[in-house]
């Protein structure tokens, strides 16, 4: 694998790949690579000749209050863990070669009214931030394919929506949630939190199953459509377990406004606060 730290270098490699009429996939990150971005990269791997890899913690998409300088960086680490999957190139920039002229009057790609929802609306700014870097990203790498994870199932769905409004000429594909042996899905911020916590924050993940099975209906029963009350029950659920949610709605997986009783592709979204971290998770069903 070769690690370019600069655009110029990077883009005049992969100009030689295209030339040659290979494809290229691309899986941007944030480092402390786990099996979830593993996953990624195997299924760029399927799709493309060329696999590139960033690792860049972007400060752009972090808020003032956030966890920019505590995010952990592994990057010797990481760089072992592509190496063993075959991954190509490895971009990884500093602050400077991204945001050359600073990052006040950089530049920005907004997409409005689904950002201001769910996580948006507890971290503003935030999909500014990765919609602005992903295009950056895209420019820089020019790839035919991206992949994304569904565990991040708002921001692929902004992306998709900046995709489809800004005529991006790359192709958007989502990767299955990577889970640990008790259901959590896996995350960089996992490693926040305290060992009591994380005996329980799998919880979130059974609470959700536990509304999409509200909805789909059970052992012959019909499903319910009263979703505000499920989603009031599952709030309290997570009460219960001692956390504090941040958000629970049952969405309509493509707009991610509240999901309509006739809606058939439904996500329900979840996050909550624990000491060390929030945590976020979703499950998806489509209704007949
Ligand atoms: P990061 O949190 O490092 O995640 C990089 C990619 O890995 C994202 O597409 C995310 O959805 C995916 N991912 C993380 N955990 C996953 C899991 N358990 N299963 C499947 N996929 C998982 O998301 C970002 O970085 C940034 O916002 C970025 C897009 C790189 C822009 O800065």
């Amino acid at each position: 694998m070769q690690v370019y730290h600069t655009v110029a270098a990077l883009r005049d490699c992969l100009n030689a790949e295209r030339a040659q009429g290979r494809s290229v996939a691309f899986v941007p990150t944030m480092g402390n690579l786990h099996e979830g971005h593993l996953q990624l990269v195997r299924l760029a791997r399927q799709h493309c000749d060329v696999v590139v890899v960033s690792i860049f913690v972007n400060p752009l998409q972090f808020g003032l209050n956030e966890d920019w300088e505590q995010y952990p960086r592994t990057t010797e680490d990481d760089i072992k863990k592509l190496e063993s999957e075959a991954c190509d190139y490895l971009f990884h920039p500093d602050e400077k070669e991204i945001y050359p002229n600073g990052m006040a009057d950089q530049a920005r790609v907004v997409v409005p009214t689904m950002t201001d929802i769910h996580c948006g609306a507890s971290r503003p700014g935030h999909f500014e931030g990765v919609t602005t870097v992903v295009t950056k990203l895209f420019n820089i790498v020019q790839p035919d394919k991206a992949i994304f994870g569904i565990k991040d199932f708002q921001q692929l769905a902004v992306i998709r929506r900046m995709v489809e409004d800004l005529c991006v000429p790359v192709d958007i594909i989502g990767a299955e949630i990577a889970r640990d042996h008790d259901g959590l899905a896996l995350s960089s911020r996992n490693s926040f939190l305290a060992p009591d916590e994380r005996l329980k924050v799998n919880h979130l993940y059974e609470i959700l199953c536990w509304c999409r099975d509200q909805i789909s209906g059970q052992n012959g029963q019909a499903g319910r459509r009263d979703f505000a009350a499920i989603e009031a029950s599952a709030t309290q659920q997570i009460a219960e377990l001692g956390f504090r949610s941040d958000y629970l709605s049952v969405c309509n997986a493509k707009t991610l406004e509240p999901a309509a009783h006739d809606d058939k592709d439904i996500v329900i979204l979840g996050a909550m606060y624990t000491s060390g971290a929030r945590l976020i998770d979703n499950v998806t069903l489509t209704l007949k």
